[in-house]
């Protein structure tokens, strides 16, 4: 049970915690560096804003462990955890424009502090910018790496799609949603992975099964997302609580929800999640207390222990050494359970 693996995953992970800062430090000292510092500021300044304005920095790590455990130095996956950092940040400003997102990190998201045509062409460039990171490698290496990158941005693209059009459709069912969240972020965890062991030399084949890691990882990332947008704590979670639901987006919250409702209780969780009210503090009150009584935050948890033993069994047959496999055990407990 979750709840189980919480004291064991916060006990354990104080080990890894050195590891995690001392890859932290060495991420940010190579981004510091690479940076790009040319004119306009107009076009430059919300890039490097979002881009120092912290985070987890979750997938250059995953980058920089995958090389190391593929028996190269870390720092031989530097460019490609810049590239997939700088990727994840220029997805977040597109995604808090299109999410109409007031807060991003605890701070204002860039369209709201510049204007949304800022957000556009900064997010563009540092798009672009993360292609040309990875220029640092060449020949085969060099040609996976943009193969796994562009494959990935386009699946992320089609998962964002498919986040956009819910809303709208009237049936969602989990299959669709658990699609529209694989594709809209578990597979750049996924191939943040990845492309750290091709990065590190390891063959296309054995690189995959890190994919796979981080791909089941990253739906379990993405539900216990779902779950905080909901629940979470405003004051540490620094994202508008309740976003989700103001924007009538049909998390795993309300699709279960809707399954289990019945009457009066269903209609009005139908209702709320076809209209836009003014008070939105009231709908956001009413859905969670709807979302309780369907048991909806249960039941997430247990779908993202469904998605955990998956990561857990494919990372089991990378068959990696004792030390390397604890650290992306413990990662993967801290991930499902953050709260940021
Ligand atoms: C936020 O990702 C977007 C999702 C895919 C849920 P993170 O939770 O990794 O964001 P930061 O980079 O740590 O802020
Ligand atoms: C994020 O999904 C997916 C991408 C940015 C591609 P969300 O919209 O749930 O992410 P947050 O909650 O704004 O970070
Ligand atoms: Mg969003
Ligand atoms: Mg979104
Ligand atoms: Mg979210």
């Amino acid at each position: 049970m979750l709840k189980g693996f919480h004291l064991f995953g916060i006990v354990v992970f104080l080990n890894g915690m050195n590891v995690l800062k001392t890859s932290q430090s060495l991420f940010l000292a190579y981004m510091a560096k690479e940076l790009p510092q040319e004119k306009p500021n107009q076009l430059y300044e919300p890039l490097r804003y979002i881009m120092e304005l912290g985070g987890k920095r979750i997938r250059p790590l995953l980058a920089l462990w995958a090389c190391e455990a593929s028996g190269q130095e870390s720092e031989k996956a530097l460019p490609v955890a810049l590239a997939v950092e700088a990727f994840h940040n220029f997805s977040l400003i597109h995604d808090d424009i299109m999410d109409d997102a007031p807060l991003r990190r605890g701070q204002a998201t860039v369209h709201e502090k510049w204007d949304a045509n800022t957000g556009i062409l900064s997010g563009d460039v540092l798009l672009v910018c993360a292609y040309q990171y990875l220029e640092a490698y060449e020949g085969e290496v060099f040609k996976q790496l943009t193969k796994t990158f562009s494959e990935t941005a386009r699946w992320v693209c089609e998962g964002q799609q498919m986040d956009m059009n819910f809303p709208k459709q009237e049936i969602v069912l989990l299959p669709d949603y658990i699609e529209m969240i694989r594709k809209k972020t578990a597979v750049l965890l996924g191939s943040s992975l990845k492309m750290g062991a091709i990065a590190g030399g390891l063959s296309l084949a054995k690189s995959q099964l890190f994919f796979d890691f981080g791909e089941n990882l990253g739906i379990a990332f993405q539900l216990q997302d779902d779950y905080l947008d909901a629940f979470g704590n405003p004051e540490t979670f620094g994202k508008q609580v309740g976003g989700d639901i103001i924007e009538n987006k049909k998390t795993y919250l309300f699709l279960h929800a809707l399954e289990h409702l019945q009457g009066a209780q269903q209609e009005a969780l139908v209702a709320y999640f076809t209209s836009h009210p003014k008070d939105t503090a009231a709908k956001v009150n009413a859905v969670k207390d709807l979302f309780d009584q369907a048991a909806a935050p249960n039941a997430i948890k247990a779908e993202m222990e469904v998605y955990l033993a998956r990561a857990f069994k494919a990372l089991k047959g990378l068959h990696l050494s004792e030390a390397h496999e604890e650290l992306f055990t413990d990662l993967a407990y801290y991930l499902i359970q953050r709260d940021v």
